[in-house]
């Protein structure tokens, strides 16, 4: 007797994806990955904890500047606010005093808010909850999948610039990446190693930072360029 199909858990936006990834490129492309993580990837001090507040504090800060200014930053305001409820007790304008030279100055005032509204509503804990992440003001798709896989571990996507990159010159190789954000973020779910969503999404972000960079990536020794739509990508 013929069992009956049991429907898919998956979203739609990843069963779409499917035909996009052939099982053997896919499967290459993780291996690879990871391979290349184990190898190079950065030892950054956001990934020597566990602490959802300092894995918080760190994806706001990275939103729109570099990793070296990130670093001194980063330990500077943790040793001030070491904890989510001291950062919510802290003034506002402090906490934005704080924040300076790193810029896009809407993102200190987001971040205590946060932690005020997190002391409010959660009783100072980070949700992991997608919904109630981005009900947070300041907390979009992006932030709200790099909380859930940095802090809980969980296979969440994650795209931002490096990872929309990457996977749009693998995987795609034309027409413009802004404008195929959603198949890009149905990639990024469906590429994600069950039970290795912490991990992979650590690995395609350095792996946008250090090799398949924005100017000049380093095709020659880039480990995808056998399968890569895109190589070898002369300029940009
Ligand atoms: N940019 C945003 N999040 C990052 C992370 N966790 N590691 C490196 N770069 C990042």
């Amino acid at each position: 007797m013929k069992r009956p199909v049991k429907p898919s858990k998956r979203s739609k936006a990843f069963l779409a994806a499917q035909p996009l990834l052939p099982r053997g490129m896919k499967r290459r492309f993780q291996i690879r990955l990871l391979k290349w993580y184990d190898e190079f990837g950065r030892d950054l001090p956001w990934r020597r904890t566990s602490d959802p507040y300092r894995i918080l504090v760190s994806e706001i800060m990275l939103q729109q500047t570099q990793v070296d200014r990130v670093i001194p930053k980063y330990h500077e305001f943790l040793e001030k606010y070491p904890t989510l409820k001291d950062l919510a007790e802290a003034e506002p304008e402090e906490v934005r005093e704080t924040w300076y030279p790193l810029g896009y100055n809407v993102r200190p005032y987001r971040l205590h808010g946060i932690a005020c509204e997190t002391v409010a509503q959660y009783g100072g804990r980070i949700p992991r909850d997608a919904q109630q992440l981005q009900s947070l003001k300041g907390i979009g798709r992006y932030t709200s999948g790099a909380v859930r896989a940095f802090a809980f571990h969980e296979d969440a996507p994650i795209v931002d610039t490096n990872v929309m990159r990457v996977l749009h010159r693998v995987f795609l190789g034309t027409g413009d990446p802004k404008k195929q954000k959603s198949k890009l973020w149905a990639m990024s779910e469906t590429l994600i190693p069950k039970g290795k969503g912490y991990d992979f999404n650590q690995a395609l972000m350095d792996f946008g930072a250090v090799t398949c960079t924005a100017r000049n990536p380093y095709c020659l020794y880039c480990p995808m360029r056998d399968f890569c739509k895109a190589y070898p990508v002369t300029s940009n």
